[in-house]
């Protein structure tokens, strides 16, 4: 596991000021371009799901780097994968959420057929920094009446508190 784990690490790249001064942006690029760090990925996203959560039946992922890990970790554990997406690109009829940027606002949407009501469902993403995206898919999920079991990510900021938000456990590979 801590193998897997470094591997994972050797292949983000900090690139600082990105997209804007005094923001160092975690590229997770390096990790698709290398299939044994991917695979790592998946491994362990797929471990922490059987030993914690082996009961789900989806697995739903943000717009857009949720969905380079979430269709191959559902593929994996035999489930399906859906889209949160932002606004307007998915064909209704669709349900949606506002939620905060730093310095605007913007919605997520669902297909209101993605999920059924009381359908296990774990949410993933490259990263968690201050929760707003993924609480505002929990949401998503909570109004059509899932149930959220947890979320996932590659990376978590743990500075920015952004667990802290959110209405369910969050499990990250790395934290910085
Ligand atoms: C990034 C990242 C997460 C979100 C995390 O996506 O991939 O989805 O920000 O930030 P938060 O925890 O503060 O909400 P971004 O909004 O840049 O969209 P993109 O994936 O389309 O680039």
């Amino acid at each position: 596991r801590a193998q897997k784990l470094d591997l994972v690490l050797q292949h983000i790249r900090n690139v600082p000021d990105f997209p804007s001064k005094g923001i160092m942006f975690k590229d997770i690029c390096p990790i698709l371009k290398e299939p044994k760090a991917l695979a790592a990925v998946i491994d362990l996203f797929e471990e922490h799901v059987r030993q914690n959560h082996p009961h789900t039946e989806l697995i739903a992922g943000l717009d857009a780097r949720g969905f380079l890990f979430g269709p191959l970790l559902a593929q994996r554990l035999g489930i399906g994968f859906v889209l949160v997406r932002k606004k307007g690109k998915l064909p209704g009829p669709t349900v949606s959420v506002a939620y905060a940027l730093e310095y605007a606002t913007a919605e997520a949407e669902i297909q209101v057929d993605a999920v059924q009501p009381g359908q296990k469902v774990l949410i993933i993403d490259d990263l968690l920094a201050t929760g707003g995206t993924l609480y505002a898919a929990c949401e998503l999920m909570m109004k059509q009446k899932a149930q959220v079991l947890g979320c996932m990510v590659v990376i978590e900021l743990k500075d920015l508190h952004g667990a802290e938000r959110l209405p369910v456990p969050v499990f990250s590979l790395l934290q910085n």
